[in-house]
């Protein structure tokens, strides 16, 4: 699929993070988030070398082998993490790239450390990379990191995709640092997007900011004194999973045997209802407990017939918005269960840990209804999983028309998180669908997911750089 070329994947986080525990023994763990769930697969399969954090501040570690990929670490320091990961990257840009949902913070020291990471990344695959490799730039932490690299090692080709949202040129233009970003970005082959309003955004805002004008889905990058003119492919090539992997997990009698496990530790209510997310302010999981709380008194749901397991793993824990939400969220979890539950039975449960895969599938496999209502997702990977897991196509999946999974998946329930009533009239009907429907939708959602998935998203999207590759650097491909 790389055309015999070397890959090297460069993402803020590797797909392992370096855990130490108390009493100073060291393990890795899977690192959060639909980066991993999404490319690992491919990864593995193709083999590559792996740029990126280790998940813990000054951490000085040589490269290393885990089953086909090679990782080399970079190190971030405790200065780094506060004014490049927490700060430009979770402080500014996930707010920004997020329709604002929480208010961006703009400060020079953190656009500055921002600035001085990618350089360091970009030296890092510098040195790393071997030559006429294709290079493939992950996510918002590392914008700056094409053009930076282009300048270093031209020979390399460099494909980019960003796994969130790209905001509206209005909104992107509060970014005082906006021109210097998207230059940044202009230096890969390929800018991939998670949906198509993602790519028209980009092009209008390179136009704008930068004056560079698109054809369909190609920039032209004029040419300068020292560097020829070139085209960048900025196009949407949406995400997805291993759809047949999920399936494989979810068939095992143990993992059936854990469902119904779980379902009968919950008291074998009538409905069981599932969230699965980081605790992050986007997901929309306010909005979700606000609607089922409103449900339980209305008395339109029966506490004994429903239980709502919410999953939220730790993410970004040190960052004001995520505090904020976890103090929300525990607090209100708190009120409802004080206010509807009884001995023996409480209506919500809420897990604020991570989980192994197979519990995940077992979660998946024991929930009637999942919701995932994001106030806005680039894509969504939870909904796909527990599509693909659902060969026994029942289950209802109700999806936020805000996350970007809502392009595809049509036959979900289609929510807006904001609309409260709607939001509550969706959970009823979920509830009560009959199983015929339930199997209707769940047929067509799953034949999506799976003419959709991983694989078919890495074929489009290395397609694509291949070809960039070609066209662009004739000389450099044999
Ligand atoms: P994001 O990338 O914003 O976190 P996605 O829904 O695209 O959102 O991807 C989340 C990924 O993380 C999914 O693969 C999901 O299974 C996984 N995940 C989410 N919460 C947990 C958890 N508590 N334990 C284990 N995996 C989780
Ligand atoms: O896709 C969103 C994303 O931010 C990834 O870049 C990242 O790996 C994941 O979510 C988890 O976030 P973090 O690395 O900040 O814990």
């Amino acid at each position: 699929m790389t055309g015999g070329r070397e890959l090297v994947m460069v993402s803020n986080r590797l797909p392992v993070d370096r855990v130490v525990a108390s009493d100073g023994s060291t393990s890795w763990r899977t690192s959060p988030g639909g980066l991993v769930t999404a490319v690992a697969p491919i990864v593995e399969q193709l083999g590559c070398l792996w740029v990126g954090w280790v998940g813990a501040a000054d951490e000085q570690l040589e490269p290393f082998e885990i089953g086909s990929m090679r990782l080399a670490p970079v190190e971030l320091s405790e200065d780094d993490i506060e004014l490049y990961y927490e700060g430009f990257s979770n402080g500014t840009l996930w707010p920004l790239y997020h329709d604002v949902i929480a208010r961006p913070d703009f400060h020079r020291v953190w656009w500055d450390r921002y600035r001085r990471v990618n350089q360091r990344f970009a030296e890092r695959v510098a040195e790393q990379a071997a030559r006429g490799a294709i290079v493939w730039v992950h996510d918002y932490q590392l914008q700056l990191v094409p053009a930076m690299l282009r300048e270093l090692r031209p020979d390399l080709t460099i494909a980019f995709f960003l796994h969130i949202p790209f905001p509206p040129s209005r909104l992107f233009a509060q970014l005082p640092w906006r021109k210097s970003v998207v230059e940044g970005l202009l230096g890969a082959d390929v800018i991939g997007f998670q949906q198509v309003t993602d790519a028209v955004a980009f092009r209008m805002t390179a136009e704008r900011f930068t004056r560079v004008p698109a054809l369909g889905n190609t920039i032209v990058v004029p040419g300068t004194a020292d560097h020829p003119s070139r085209t960048v492919l900025a196009q949407e090539f949406p995400i997805s999973i291993d759809a047949a992997a999920f399936a494989e997990v979810a068939a095992r009698p143990e993992i059936q045997q854990r469902a119904r496990e779980i379902r009968a530790e919950l008291g074998n209510p009538k409905t069981v209802m599932l969230g699965v997310d980081r605790l992050d302010y986007t997901k929309g999981i306010r909005h979700r407990l606000k609607a089922f709380d409103e449900l339980l008194g209305d008395g339109e749901i029966d506490p004994a017939d429903i239980v709502f397991v919410q999953v939220a793993s730790p993410s970004r824990e040190r960052v004001d918005a995520y505090r904020q939400l976890r103090d929300e969220v525990e607090l209100t979890v708190g009120r409802i269960n004080g206010e509807h539950g009884s001995i023996g039975h409480a209506p919500l449960v809420y897990l604020h840990r991570g989980h192994t895969r197979d519990e995940m599938v077992a979660l998946y496999l024991a929930a009637d209804v999942l919701l995932v209502t994001p106030l806005r997702d680039g894509m969504n990977l939870v909904a796909k999983e527990y599509v693909a897991c659902r060969a026994d196509e029942q289950g209802v999946l109700v999806l936020s028309e805000f996350a970007g999974a809502a392009d595809e998946l049509r036959d979900a329930l289609l929510v807006n998180p904001h609309d409260i009533e709607g939001l509550k009239a969706a959970i009823v009907r979920a509830a009560h669908m009959p199983r015929e429907e339930q199997r209707r939708r769940m047929r067509s959602l799953r034949r999506t997911v799976y003419d959709n998935d991983v694989a078919h998203w890495a074929t489009g999207y290395l397609g694509a750089v291949r070809a960039a590759a070609e066209s662009q650097r004739p000389s450099q491909t044999g």
